[in-house]
């Protein structure tokens, strides 16, 4: 599952709670001493130290955060090669992609190390150590501190950890917040910024099932890509070069073919970018009932746009493609959060739990002083969120602009600096020069007539849908001088703005005068941006009343259920979840087997769906059976369940056996229980993965990539 970066940056709440099942948890590798007998009792065979060694390499070597925890990869070669997913790889297989070579369509394979295609800002970061800071942060807080003092002094504190934990280093260094301000943990990272693409099946195969499967289970989906991580001759992280040379990695994983059984152990490392497991009930009904609604209807709204100009023009469709998927995928995932969470009753299960700490926090005087007012603080703090629409108007914002908004607005919105400069008369040159480079990107996928109608759009919903008083002030004179119309508005924006099209932009900079002035785009996003800091500064109070509360409630659960071994949300550092293969019961009657093949994919076929054409040399080896090796008693497995515990971030995870060997890559959850950011199902909860076997398969047989076959140890 792909991490939406957006919702990381904006995380409302959090929480778990339930009874903790082997497969419930993800675990930081840190705390693999509590955790490593239960994994041995489900059928481990590795030591300790195999897994996580600082001093020596180990399995936690081969995995990859990429792109600063958007996605995870695992190294599977002596030759630095990265097998991630297909979602994974979308937007560099599209950015390489034109009418003429269409990768999207037709797939890609180097067949050599020099066919391999460079991607300008893709990184691969490699875990080097974590350690717990919490004395060291938390040593200048003050018993009698404010929340401001408090955060002021764990800034500081952060900081300068972060700093002396690097010196002398290429490394990076990140210290990250646990349990809510409970617990921090020091994170050193190597990051290697030369990653390029080696190969991708064609999108019938890596998104095959479209929009119409993903979440789904039953799925026959091959949703993987390869990259390689380069390093400089010196073995160190180094920009794009022809004298790069493949990436020596301390570990690999080794590929096992032998295949998965039900109830066989499994485990699945990986960067899991954000959960709620301890969000109040009432939090929960905000985001069933009142948030994701809005996400909902105005993806959709955007997705209706871009589509309908997609089908129309071959170019439109590989420029939109990354950006309509994107879309899609958390559309979907939205809408379907809200329906699992009304249907397993999450916030009455929150409830619950919210009962048991209210009697807990009752006892004894200190206690009632510390914990007594938690509860009545959620209340208070979402009643109040409710009833203002606060939260609401800020999904509205963000919709209208950064997330796969109106570009023109985000793109409008990098000019600040410059604009600052024309007004005062200095010389520009410098960021003209950096922001030529930012244009040649954001016009190569930019389409002005689909820009225009989603800006028309989002803002007449924002306008019609919300209260006077949470409009930006523009709003006011949209009324006036259009009517009210936002189309006829956006008309204007792009008849005027200087960064409606390439053309104007271009001309724009090779004179760019005084022109950002009233610059009606700026205009537009600086107006939302102020609308978007009143609303913030306006719930500032109550947000820090809420994050002290979420504190104080993780802090209260832990004691009052001391003997349970907690794990803290995902925030985009490594965490393994272990568990085993095994499929479910969504529904009466209804019981899923564990595994896929190849067979599913030619029943799916629909020539006449986008999201269902197979591939024609897929099916000449289906009808001659010429499965190669990869095999399970005669037909080809394609995906299998597992029941762990991951999020968003863990898409392309490495999904490993008892003996340390590669056998799957996750790459989705399941629709059945997409509540499972905010309350893990043991029941309904099913990681989805991409079978190795279905994988070589592809690469062996459908691309004939003998050259990359040859550097994997594959076991029988
Ligand atoms: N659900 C997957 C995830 O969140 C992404 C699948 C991409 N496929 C699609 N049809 N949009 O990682």
């Amino acid at each position: 599952m792909k991490r939406n970066l957006l919702i990381l940056s904006l995380s409302f709440l959090f929480l778990f709670q339930g009874n903790v099942k082997a497969d419930e948890g993800m675990w930081l590798p840190y705390f693999l001493g509590k955790k490593y007998q239960e994994m041995k009792a489900l059928g481990l065979s590795l030591t300790q130290e195999q897994l996580y060694d600082i001093n020596h390499a180990s399995l936690k070597d081969a995995i990859v955060m990429l792109d600063g925890g958007n996605c995870t990869g695992e190294i599977i070669s002596s030759q630095g090669l990265l097998l991630t997913n297909h979602h994974c790889g979308y937007g560099e297989i599209q950015a390489h992609s034109s009418v003429e070579h269409d990768y999207l369509t037709d797939g890609f394979w180097a067949y050599s190390l020099g066919e391999e295609l460079v991607n300008p800002g893709k990184t691969a970061s490699f875990l080097v150590r974590i350690e717990d800071v919490t004395a060291q942060v938390l040593k200048e807080v003050k018993a009698t501190a404010s929340e401001q003092e408090r955060e002021q002094a764990i800034q500081t504190a952060i900081a300068k950890l972060e700093k002396d934990a690097v010196k002398g280093t290429h490394y990076e260094a990140q210290v990250a917040n646990m349990f809510e301000g409970n617990e921090f943990y020091l994170f050193v990272y190597e990051t290697f910024r030369d990653v390029r693409l080696v190969g991708a099946p064609p999108s019938s195969i890596g998104k095959f099932g479209g929009d119409t499967d993903n979440w789904i289970w039953p799925r026959h989906t091959g949703d993987f890509s390869m990259f390689r991580v380069y390093m400089g001759k010196d073995g160190k992280p180094a920009d794009y070069s022809p004298e790069n040379v493949p990436y020596q990695p301390k570990h690999y994983l080794p590929v096992s073919v032998k295949g998965v059984k039900e109830n066989d152990f499994a485990m699945i490392w990986g960067y899991p970018g954000s959960t709620d497991r301890y969000l109040s009930s009432y939090g929960v009904v905000q985001k069933s009932d009142e948030l994701n609604p809005v996400t909902v209807k105005l993806r959709e709204k955007k997705m209706e746009i871009m589509k309908n100009y997609m089908d129309q023009d071959a170019k439109i469709r590989i420029q939109y493609a990354e950006k309509y998927a994107y879309l899609g995928n958390f559309w979907k995932k939205d809408r379907e959060e809200s329906k699992a969470l009304r249907r397993l009753k999450v916030a009455d299960q929150k409830k619950a739990l919210e009962t048991e700490f209210l009697n807990w926090s009752a006892q004894g005087e200190d206690r009632s002083a510390k914990y007594g007012e938690v509860i009545s603080t959620f209340e208070k703090a979402y009643k109040v969120k409710s009833d203002s629409s606060y939260s609401k108007a800020w999904w509205y914002i963000i919709e209208a602009s950064f997330f796969q908004g109106s570009e023109i607005l985000t793109f409008a919105l990098k000019h600040n600096t410059l604009k600052g400069m024309l007004t005062a008369e200095k010389d520009a040159t410098a960021v003209i020069d950096e922001l030529k480079g930012e244009a040649a990107h954001f016009y190569k996928d930019f389409n002005p007539t689909i820009d225009k109608e989603i800006l028309g759009a989002m803002l007449q919903m924002y306008h019609d849908d919300l209260p006077a008083e949470l409009h930006p002030e523009f709003f006011k004179m949209v009324e006036k001088k259009f009517k009210g119309n936002f189309n006829a508005y956006a008309e204007m924006v792009f008849k005027k703005s200087v960064f409606a099209n390439e053309e104007k932009y271009m001309n724009f900079l090779s004179n760019p005068k005084k022109q950002l002035e009233k610059e009606p785009a700026m205009e537009a996003i600086f107006g939302l941006f102020a609308k978007f800091q009143e609303l913030q500064m306006a719930q500032n109070e109550l947000d820090t009343e809420l994050q002290k509360a979420k504190r104080l409630f993780i802090d209260g659960i832990r004691q009052m259920n001391d003997q349970r071994f907690y794990y803290p949300d995902a925030n985009s550092t490594m965490r393994l979840t272990y568990g085993t293969v095994r499929g479910y019961e969504p529904r009466d009657a209804v019981k899923y087997d564990f595994i896929t093949y190849l067979e599913g994919v030619i029943q799916k076929e629909d020539p006449t769906n986008e999201e269902f054409v197979v591939p024609a040399k897929l099916k000449e080896l289906y009808a001659a059976k010429d499965f190669g090796t990869y095999t399970d008693n005669g037909k080809v497995p394609v995906c299998f369940l597992t029941n762990h515990d991951i999020t968003g971030g863990n898409s392309g995870s490495p999904v490993i056996n008892a003996n340390g060997e590669l056998i799957g890559t996750a790459f989705d959850g399941n629709a059945d229980a997409m509540s499972s950011d905010i309350q893990f199902d043991p029941k309904l909860q099913r990681t989805i993965v991409c079978d190795i076997r279905y994988v070589l398969f592809v690469m062996d047989k459908m691309a004939n990539a003998q050259n990359l076959i040859k550097e994997l140890e594959i076991r029988n």
